[in-house]
């Protein structure tokens, strides 16, 4: 006989189990609360009731890759490119350290050429003078070679973002294109090889994807505690018009449910994995106006106002919809500010906010 656990048993465990997490994603209103007041006390416990900005910087959106989900994948013939100078990704950096938003994230899409590997070195090199190494730096910027992955750490990269965006083979391979450019295998050795390198690791998934069940994302949670993963990034999936995903679009869970379930993710991943850094992902705006801050009171701590030149911000639509596409830096600013202070907690103004995680994985002190 099996025997049926209760949400609140569940959470009583030390560890939880593939079966148990499934259960917690389909708990709904009240045992979903439970599982919310659980993780807002972990986090507020583990890494305090503060969120930490990193100013985020879509420099181009020129990529090489042809991801299923994504509007600016390379097929996307009526998507006008950008590329923005290196004065304009400059100042933008000046704005966020004049700002004490203590990070910024470096992000684009995916080009593996000289020329760009090249740029990039240089700007972190530039951005580090301008900011007396003050400003940390996230790079979210693909697949790379071993050794580019090394040089843009020596040159002052210290965090790099690279979504798995599903744990499962079989799942990743049916929103991808069947070719060596986009392979399963490839992306897990890019997550180790960034592991090596020394970077703070983050990674993470789209929430309600076409094919995707609970027992995906369940493997997805256990995945980043196997991985011993820094940090993570995960937000709904929103269809976008102009890519092949988008034929499935009458299969997909409703918007709300696409949230909700996004929030229970990352609750249940603050509790599995105390210490790590957890982003409240764009996308949830896109969905509920209130979505970041509800991901914050949950137990996400990481935000990322968009600090990319407006003018531009139209240009980098992954999925349709995406929030302050008509802001400057200085709105976004302001308006996290209020956002976060909604949610109950503090801007970590200045800080790196590192993840804590990280220095424990490497058994270095953390300071407080
Ligand atoms: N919906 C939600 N997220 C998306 N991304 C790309 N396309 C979409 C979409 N349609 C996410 C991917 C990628 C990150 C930069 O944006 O997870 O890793
Ligand atoms: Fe390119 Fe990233 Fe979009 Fe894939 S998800 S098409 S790599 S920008
Ligand atoms: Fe961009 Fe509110 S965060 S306008």
């Amino acid at each position: 006989m099996q025997i049926v656990k209760t949400v609140e048993e569940i959470l009583k465990q030390k560890d939880l189990s593939k079966d148990d997490i499934i259960q917690l994603l389909q708990t709904d209103k009240t045992e979903r609360n439970l599982i919310y007041n659980r993780s807002a006390n972990i986090k507020e416990q583990y890494v305090g009731k503060k969120a930490y900005y990193r100013g985020l910087i879509e420099f181009s959106n020129i990529c090489n890759k042809n991801c299923y989900y994504c509007g600016i994948r390379a097929g996307n013939k009526n998507q006008v490119r950008y590329n923005l100078s290196d004065v304009d990704i400059i100042n933008a950096a000046k704005f966020a350290y004049e700002n004490k938003y203590g990070s910024i994230v470096l992000q684009s899409g995916e080009r593996e050429d000289k020329k760009f590997i090249n740029r990039v070195d240089n700007l972190l090199k530039k951005i580090k003078q301008l900011s007396n190494n003050e400003l940390g730096i996230t790079i979210s910027l693909g697949e790379q070679t071993e050794e580019t992955y090394r040089r843009w750490f020596e040159s002052g990269a210290h965090r790099y973002l690279l979504r798995i965006e599903s744990s499962t083979k079989e799942l990743f391979e049916k929103i991808h294109p069947a070719n060596k450019k986009h392979s399963f295998e490839r992306r897990l050795e890019c997550l180790h090889l960034l592991q090596k390198t020394g970077y703070q690791t983050g990674t993470g998934v789209m929430i309600g994807l076409p094919f995707q069940d609970y027992g995906h994302l369940a493997d997805d949670l256990l995945f980043f505690k196997d991985f011993d993963i820094d940090m993570v990034g995960m937000g709904p999936y929103i269809e976008h018009k102009e890519t092949p995903l988008y034929q499935y679009h009458n299969t997909l869970l409703p918007l709300e449910e696409r949230f909700n379930l996004s929030l229970k993710m990352i609750a249940i991943l603050r509790i599995i994995m105390k210490d790590i850094n957890i982003a409240s992902a764009t996308a949830l705006q896109t969905i509920d106006p209130a979505g970041r801050e509800k991901a914050i009171k949950i137990g996400a701590n990481v935000i990322m106002p968009n600090i990319t030149p407006t003018i531009h911000r139209t240009n980098y639509q992954l999925y349709e919809n995406k929030p302050c596409i008509d802001e400057g830096a200085n709105d976004c600013s302001n308006c996290m500010e209020a956002r976060i202070h909604l949610a109950g907690d503090e801007v970590g103004f200045g800080e790196w906010g590192d993840s804590k995680h990280y220095y424990k994985r490497q058994n270095i002190k953390v300071k407080d």
